[in-house]
């Protein structure tokens, strides 16, 4: 049965937008799968008094069950209430890539739903989204649309290279699909492997890679085009090197992973940047904490011994990114 996500305690993301656009914050969107990495974001934002985007994937929903998917997100406002967190809750569908699957989260509850069109053509982009933005907006859902191709693998759609997106076309397409916020690329990519060594520079002191810098340059052009219309940042995990190096130690083999610096998401959040995705930043500290628990003791079995723990480290990354990089803690 269809249910609105005003009777679930969820809000769109229209006025959480606009305040972070004139604030010059972001508002964080995280991803998540499961309960441990749910009850991390609520308390994460509840605690730093951050609004906050809750967002699911397509495969999120196949892997955890769509409809429990969608009670969980109720009790997560919930929790938050018991907790006396006041903060806003916007539960999302992260790369919609159909019209019925958008319509299947906005009837389970969704109040914003992002339709992915950048793998098409142009035109086919824009009558994608534009059918999105009529139907949702019936309910009151707020769309975001993308523009520009992520390099890297961005779910189905295989790009070698990052096509950024042009800011010639942002005001057409914002224009033509009425939709409320814009994804774009420019530079950023999902995953934790977003640069080849070969196109970083190796910081003399730490040794640490760094990548080169987004195209604030794009960024910009976008913002003089569309001024303070809401932008989204995906692909923005900075791949924090001590979850990668405590990976390592307990028996990970990952090389080379390199993400978005800190300072580069800062300066973008103070922009028209208004929603900053990140998930592959939790996938790694859930990763590290698993493996450095099970490493130490291994004769552990009972798994709250091990997410537990995992799940009061994501609290901890969390908050730092709303105080430190988003600037989202205090602004619920
Ligand atoms: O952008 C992709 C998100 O990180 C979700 O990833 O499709 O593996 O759930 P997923
Ligand atoms: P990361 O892989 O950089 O965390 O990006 C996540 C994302 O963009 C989800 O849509
Ligand atoms: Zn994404």
């Amino acid at each position: 049965m269809a249910v609105s996500y005003k009777d679930l305690g969820f809000v769109n993301t229209r006025e959480m937008f606009k305040k972070a656009v004139a604030g010059g914050y972001a508002i964080p969107a995280y991803n998540f799968n499961n309960m441990e990495q749910l009850q991390s974001i609520m308390t994460a934002c509840g605690k730093s008094n951050s609004p906050v985007i809750i967002q699911v994937s397509s495969g999120a929903r196949k892997y955890a069950n769509a409809t429990l998917l969608r009670y969980m997100g109720q009790g997560a406002v919930q929790m938050a209430r018991d907790a006396g967190w006041n903060i806003p809750v916007t539960l999302h569908l992260d790369h919609g890539d159909t019209f019925e699957l958008c319509v299947s989260c906005i009837e389970s509850g969704f109040s914003s739903v992002m339709i992915d069109g950048s793998a098409h053509p142009y035109d086919k982009n824009v009558e994608l989204t534009k059918k999105v933005v009529e139907y949702a907006h019936k309910y009151d859902v707020t769309v975001e649309g993308e523009l520009g191709v992520l390099a890297g693998i961005e779910d189905d759609v295989v790009a070698a290279k990052g096509i950024y997106t042009q800011p010639e076309q942002v005001e057409d397409f914002v224009k033509k699909t009425g939709v409320d916020s814009l994804a774009i690329s420019i530079g950023t990519s999902h995953g934790a492997y977003k640069f080849k060594p070969e196109q970083c520079t190796k910081d003399p002191v730490t040794g640490i890679l760094v990548p080169p810098p987004l195209r604030f340059d794009i960024l910009e052009e976008i913002e003089h085009r569309i001024p303070g219309f809401p932008i989204v940042l995906h692909g923005s995990s900075s791949v924090l090197p001590e979850y990668v190096n405590i990976i390592n130690t307990f028996g990970g083999k990952m090389k080379a992973a390199v993400g978005i610096p800190a300072e580069q998401l800062r300066r973008a959040a103070k922009s028209a940047v208004c929603k900053i995705n990140i998930d592959s930043d939790g996938r790694l500290v859930l990763t590290a904490i698993v493996r450095k628990v099970l490493a130490e003791k291994p004769e552990e079995f009972d798994p709250r011994k091990y997410l537990g723990p995992a799940r009061d480290e994501l609290v901890k990354m969390m908050i730092d990114k709303n105080e430190h990089v988003l600037g989202s803690a205090g602004k619920a």
